[in-house]
């Protein structure tokens, strides 16, 4: 099968969250069961030619994309994904994507987008390269399918491409003001109240997505359900509802070959679930660092995440003063909303000698604290997959979440099975999350259990092979989708 895989941000090139890990990992799995796989990229600043390896493609040369009243000129540049024979395309277009930052809050953050989506279109055109599927995720990716359907309907190239849209995040939807349509060339007859583009008078990129593929489905079993409701939904519950029996759940994968002890290159001892000792020994070296003193009677519990409201840090606010009490101590790394960054850094101020707090985005330390904390803890609001618990499952970095969307899924609450994982817990409280996380201080005085805790969560496997092959059969169905539509 050809994939084009479509996404806004790819580990190692360009990444702020798991769409990144996923967009990196994915494509190489699909790779090694015989798909074709073509990964779709903006070409941000920030992602270095020489490193990568990037090279102009001469044959392609010049795409002039007209967006609102300006034609851009659009190249692309063409590498391959660390790993694989992926062949990843860089959609070029310095006016767009020469910013710090790869989102933006820029007046023209659509049209940012709806370059990519038209971008990508005209240079599958150019290469004459009819992708049986074309694979997009999140809102960045929503309007390729209405294209393929619409604007680029005339291609027959296109006759049998059918369009999967995965929802990584179903808060982040890509909503812009009415002119958007006109910016994106889009019908004007197709903007009305409740029309499949339309969300509250806006422009949704989001709900194009969902309205146009073929098939949609998200990161996790449990979100795929959640969505469906008012409480998650985040207003999309009843477009996803008209397309409820298209909606699937695929749990995302981890590539084991970035996220594992026994050979992480950013870790300085490795280890495996037979000897952990070397666990100790970076767990010492990661307090070193933070100015903490060891204790192996107190447990490190590790946090890294973005710092939004999404990952439930209203609760730990709530919280701070009764978790503050408990003999605990804390290394966070993260960024986003100031309001987080603020009240971690007070903690760090107030409690020097048992909160260690870094302020940004840093993968190698990410790595580290996955490696050298006893608990990672991730009281999400909501959570469409997750992939830290799951890192941390195989670190032996024991997880404590609220049991929502993939958290659910892939962290086994030790009170309920033998053989549990971790710890979970139910309440969007400070209470219950305060309850939690004594719970599993308390667990971690008693050794033995506490290993085998540890052991139980490392022997787990996600690997994406199990994943992709789920990938698999949806593009199957999705390609019959669009047979049947033809007949
Ligand atoms: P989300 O995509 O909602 O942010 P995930 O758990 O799926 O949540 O993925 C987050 C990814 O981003 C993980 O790979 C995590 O290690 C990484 N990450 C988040 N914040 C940071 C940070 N400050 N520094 C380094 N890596 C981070
Ligand atoms: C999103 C979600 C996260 C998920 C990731 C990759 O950013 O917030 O739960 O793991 O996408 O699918």
């Amino acid at each position: 099968m050809k994939i084009a895989f479509l996404t806004s941000e790819a580990v190692p090139f360009a990444k702020t969250g798991g769409l990144a890990d996923v967009a990196g990992a994915l494509p190489k799995a699909l790779e090694l069961l015989g798909c074709e796989v073509k990964l779709f990229i903006p070409k941000y600043y920030l992602i270095d030619e020489e490193e990568f390896n990037l090279h102009y493609n001469w044959e392609i040369g010049e795409i002039p994309i007209k967006i609102s009243k300006h034609t851009r000129s659009v190249h692309v540049y063409q590498s391959l994904l660390p790993g694989s024979n992926v062949e990843v395309n860089f959609i070029d277009c310095p006016h767009y994507y020469h910013r710090d930052q790869i989102y933006t809050d820029g007046f023209d953050e659509d049209e940012r987008f709806i370059l990519f989506n038209r971008g990508v279109i005209e240079t599958l055109q150019r290469m004459k390269w009819a992708p049986d599927i074309i694979h997009c995720n999140d809102w960045p990716t929503g309007l390729a399918p209405l294209y393929l359907k619409e604007n680029y309907a005339w291609d027959k190239l296109f006759q049998s491409t059918a369009s999967l849209f995965t929802i990584h995040n179903i808060g982040y939807q890509g909503r812009f003001s009415k002119d958007s349509i006109k910016h994106a060339s889009i019908r004007e007859d197709l903007f009305y109240p409740g029309s499949p583009v339309e969300y509250h008078g806006d422009f949704s990129f989001m709900k194009t997505g969902i309205m146009f593929s073929d098939i949609i489905n998200t990161v996790s079993e449990t979100y795929a359900k959640e969505i469906l409701t008012p409480e998650f939904g985040a207003g999309m519950e009843n477009s996803l509802d008209k397309r409820k029996d298209d909606l699937y759940g695929i749990l995302n994968g981890v590539d084991y070959s970035e996220w594992n002890p026994l050979t992480d290159k950013f870790i300085p001892y490795h280890y495996s679930s037979d000897d952990l000792k070397n666990k100790i020994k970076i767990k010492q070296e990661l307090l070193k660092k933070f100015k903490i003193e060891f204790d192996e009677k107190i447990p490190l519990i590790g946090i890294v995440s973005r710092m939004v409201s999404q990952k439930g840090f209203d609760l730990v606010e709530e919280a701070a003063n009764d978790l503050m009490k408990l003999n605990a101590q804390w290394i966070i790394l993260g960024s986003g909303e100031d309001r987080y960054e603020e009240m971690f850094r007070n903690l760090q101020q107030t409690y020097p000698d048992k909160v260690a707090v870094y302020i940004g985005f840093n993968n190698e330390l990410s790595h580290l604290v996955e490696a050298g904390a006893d608990i990672f803890l991730m009281p999400s609001l909501y959570e469409p997959c997750g992939l830290n618990q799951i890192y941390s499952l195989k670190y032996g970095t024991v997880p404590v979440v609220r049991k929502t969307g993939g958290l659910a899924d892939t962290v086994i609450d030790r009170k309920i099975h033998n053989s549990g994982t971790g710890f979970t817990f139910t309440d969007y409280s400070a209470k219950a999350l305060i309850d939690a996380v004594k719970k599993t201080i308390d667990a971690y005085a008693e050794r033995e259990s506490w290993q085998k805790i540890q052991v139980n969560g490392m022997a787990e496997n996600f690997s994406w092979e199990n994943s992709a092959k789920k990938y698999i059969d949806l593009y199957k169905l999705a390609a019959q989708k669009k047979q049947n539509s033809k007949a």
